[in-house]
């Protein structure tokens, strides 16, 4: 088992739906730590960064204009398989697709708003949290 370090980030829908308690609950529940945590605005700049592998798609847009429309909890997380763990606590990228008892599943209702963000891999991560919390 591997200790790594994963960026996750409570979507402004998550924030205002008023999530944040449930969720933080659920990654110490399974034994992650919570390294790092801030509640703040993402700025356009952060935004374009963290999902420059979605340029061009038709969602893009909506994409980044959703992520910066109110604040998010931004967040490290370390623990044994920190990456596959928070994913598969936050579920399905479609939240109408996403099993219940996962973040995704129990809080979220379509796939633009969908409560949570997860790195998808220890390299990304890496980035991710340069980019949200420098380097
Ligand atoms: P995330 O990066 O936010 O953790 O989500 P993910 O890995 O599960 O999904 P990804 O493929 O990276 O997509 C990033 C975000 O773009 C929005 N999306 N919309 N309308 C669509 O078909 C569509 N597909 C993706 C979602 O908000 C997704 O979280
Ligand atoms: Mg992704």
């Amino acid at each position: 088992m591997a200790i790594e370090k994963t960026y996750n980030m409570i979507k402004p829908d998550g924030v205002k739906n008023g999530h944040i308690g449930e969720i933080i609950t659920r990654i110490e529940r399974v034994g992650l730590t919570i390294e790092r945590m801030e509640l703040a605005m993402v700025t356009p700049e952060e935004a374009q960064a963290n999902y420059a592998e979605h340029e061009g798609k038709p969602f893009y847009d909506g994409l980044i204009s959703y992520i910066t429309s109110g604040p998010v909890v931004k967040m490290v997380v370390s623990g044994e398989n920190a990456v596959a763990t928070m994913r598969k606590l936050m579920g399905a990228t479609n939240c109408a697709e996403a099993a219940p008892g996962t973040i995704r599943g129990d809080f979220g209702l379509t796939v633009d708003e969908n409560v949570i963000h997860g790195s998808d891999s220890v390299e990304s991560a890496e980035r991710e949290i340069g980019v949200f919390f420098g380097a």
